[in-house]
């Protein structure tokens, strides 16, 4: 596995994490004031998901960058 696997792998996990986080939100909010640490939870997977999204996003570009060829060519 390559350095870009792992990433989009850590990201896979990470937006399952988020999403559980989010889930627990509503379900703290159903039961009454949810305390301050679960409001917060969604924000640091969420800070993960944005770097490693940004760079899967940059991925294609800095390949081609390097001389790669892209799956459309
Ligand atoms: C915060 C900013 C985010 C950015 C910039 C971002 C960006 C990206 C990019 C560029 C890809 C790759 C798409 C491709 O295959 O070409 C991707 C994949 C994906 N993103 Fe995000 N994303 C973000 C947040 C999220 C969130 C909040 C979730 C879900 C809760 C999420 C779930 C996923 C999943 C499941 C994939 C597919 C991963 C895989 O191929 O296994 N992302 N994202």
């Amino acid at each position: 596995m390559n350095w870009s696997t792992y990433i989009r792998q850590a990201h896979r996990w990470l937006s399952i994490i988020f999403t559980m986080t989010v889930v627990a939100n509503f379900v703290a909010m159903a039961i009454g004031t949810p305390p301050p640490w679960v409001v917060y939870s969604p924000l640091p997977p969420l800070f993960l998901l944005l770097f490693s999204g940004l760079y899967m996003f940059a991925l294609p570009h800095t390949a081609a960058r390097r001389g790669a060829h892209s799956v459309a060519d």
